[in-house]
């Protein structure tokens, strides 16, 4: 066996973390399963503790942001992202990591800046200030053409997809001719038509046809295609901003078990929510933001609805963990 799987070392959170303690399950014990990791998650807990200190509190709600608990190097670090409009200050000293294979849900009441991070990872909107990094090396995405070029595609609410034209068209807008140096002329209709029938089928995306005008598509199968279209173009990370909003109920499932596959496939997805239910069988973390900070970053499994819903509107939850 490996020497490494066998040492678990259990890290114990002071000050005013033992306070969310109980949010996290068994005294807000976080496992390591690597002493490399578990001295790094001591220096995220001094690093955390120290920014608690820092004056998180100012709103007198929940008083600490507990720690990320996700291993290894994210392929995505946003760090301190602010961003305001005059007057509004829409995030403020934001941090969300995202890994491959991981399913982040991004959760908050409306106006608490969920869009706006989305729209500036997607590079929509620029932050005010903060760096983003992919795979450990700063990155400057000012266009939606750089987050491509990083390897993120964003699926929006409107889904930026043309009614009037097919699945097969839809998939290869504006990219037909990136495609020409590649392969020494535009591709035929035959072969995109066989890609987009091999990305769709990857997902386990049913539509009636690849030959389908997309306005003639469900919901769901419209979602589906917009997510499908991210992937042929070799992204790893898909943003996808309240996919299940407009959908009914089977749609809605259609969606998770897509997303679900987006992380087998090794993507690193982050999902704007409103649905808690759907949040908590599909994500692997969440982060709450509220009023434009993380309010918590926590594993889908060490917390309750309850709890989020005490994050999302700040009620005072210092009182649910009191910890030796
Ligand atoms: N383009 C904009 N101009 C001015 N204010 C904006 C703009 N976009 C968002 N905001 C403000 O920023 C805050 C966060 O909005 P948003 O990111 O849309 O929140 P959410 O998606 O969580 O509902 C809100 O107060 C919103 O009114
Ligand atoms: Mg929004």
């Amino acid at each position: 066996m490996d020497w490494k799987q066998g040492f678990t070392q259990e890290v114990y959170y002071s000050g005013s973390f033992l306070r969310l303690g109980g949010l996290l399950g068994e005294g807000g014990r976080l496992r390591q399963e690597s002493g490399l990791q578990a001295q790094r998650a001591e220096e995220d807990a001094m690093a955390g503790q120290l920014a608690a200190e820092d004056g998180r509190e100012q709103d007198g709600a929940v008083e600490s942001v507990p720690l990320q608990t996700s291993e290894g190097r994210p392929y995505l670090a946003c760090r301190g992202i602010s961003k305001h409009f005059g007057a509004v200050q829409a995030l403020t000293d934001v941090d969300l990591d995202l890994h491959l294979g991981e399913v982040v849900a991004l959760v908050g009441d409306n106006g608490a800046g969920k869009s706006t991070l989305v729209k500036i990872i997607s590079g929509t909107q620029t932050a005010s200030s903060g760096t983003i990094s992919v795979e450990g090396k700063e990155v400057s995405i000012r266009s939606p053409h750089d987050a491509s070029a990083a390897g993120i595609e964003t699926v929006y609410q409107d889904l930026a997809l043309c009614d009037n034209l097919d699945v097969v068209a839809n998939l290869f807008l504006g990219r037909e001719q990136l495609l020409a140096p590649l392969v020494g002329s535009p591709l035929s209709e035959a072969e995109m038509e066989r890609r987009t029938a091999a990305v769709l089928q990857s997902l386990h995306i049913r539509i009636p046809s690849v030959r389908a005008l997309v306005g003639t598509l469900s919901g769901g199968q419209r979602q589906s295609t917009a997510v499908g279209r991210a992937v042929l173009w070799g992204s790893k990370v898909v943003l996808l901003d309240e996919p299940t909003a407009a959908l009914g109920v089977a749609q809605q499932r259609e969606v998770l078990d897509l997303v679900r596959r987006l992380r087998d496939q090794g993507l690193g997805v982050v999902l704007i929510s409103h649905n808690l239910q759907q949040v908590f069988d599909v994500a692997d973390r969440l982060v709450v933001l509220r009023l434009g900070r993380v309010a918590a970053n926590v594993k889908g499994r060490e917390v309750s609805a309850e709890e989020v819903v005490a994050y999302i509107t700040g009620a005072n939850v210092t009182g649910a963990a009191a910890h030796p």
